[in-house]
């Protein structure tokens, strides 16, 4: 399987709750390299932007002024099939239906408040990842 890249954020109610060392460990544990991070407060716009493709779903503003509440952690991972990987390991959406030993089942609060994000395919990665951070911020 190929060396790929994906985009996570660790959600305001996970850095609220102090838990980025708890997520990272599990992202490490399950094989995939923080390859770079930073702490950031995203501002209404960068959320708006980043989740333009819900815009129309009910949850819209919800979700945009959740996630500017509180700082968020942006990462690039690396690994083997790292997007698919990351979903795994994040499960499912709604943490009442996450599988055991996954990010969202151990911390998530709810379908909205669920801990992380993660990227959905190749090319949704590269363009996360692009509104977040430039080549040289990304250490493999
Ligand atoms: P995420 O993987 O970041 O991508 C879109 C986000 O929308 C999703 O995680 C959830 O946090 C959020 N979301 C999805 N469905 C709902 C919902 N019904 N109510 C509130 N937020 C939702």
């Amino acid at each position: 399987m190929a060396v790929e890249r994906t985009f996570s954020i660790l959600k305001p109610d996970a850095t609220e709750r102090n838990l980025t060392g708890a997520i990272n460990a599990m992202i490490e544990k399950a094989g995939l390299r923080i390859v770079a991070q930073k702490r950031v407060r995203i501002t209404k716009e960068q959320a708006e932007q980043f989740y333009s493709v819900h815009k129309a779903r009910p949850f819209f503003g919800e979700l945009v002024e959740f996630m500017i509440s509180a700082p968020v952690v942006v990462q690039v991972l690396e690994g083997e099939g790292a997007i698919a990987k990351y979903r795994d390991v994040m499960g499912a959406t709604d943490p009442s239906k996450a599988a055991d030993g996954t990010i969202r089942k151990t911390h998530a609060k709810s379908i909205g408040e669920n801990s992380v994000h993660g990227s959905d395919s190749p090319e949704n990665a590269a363009i996360e990842i692009s509104q977040f951070f430039s080549g040289n911020e990304i250490v493999g």
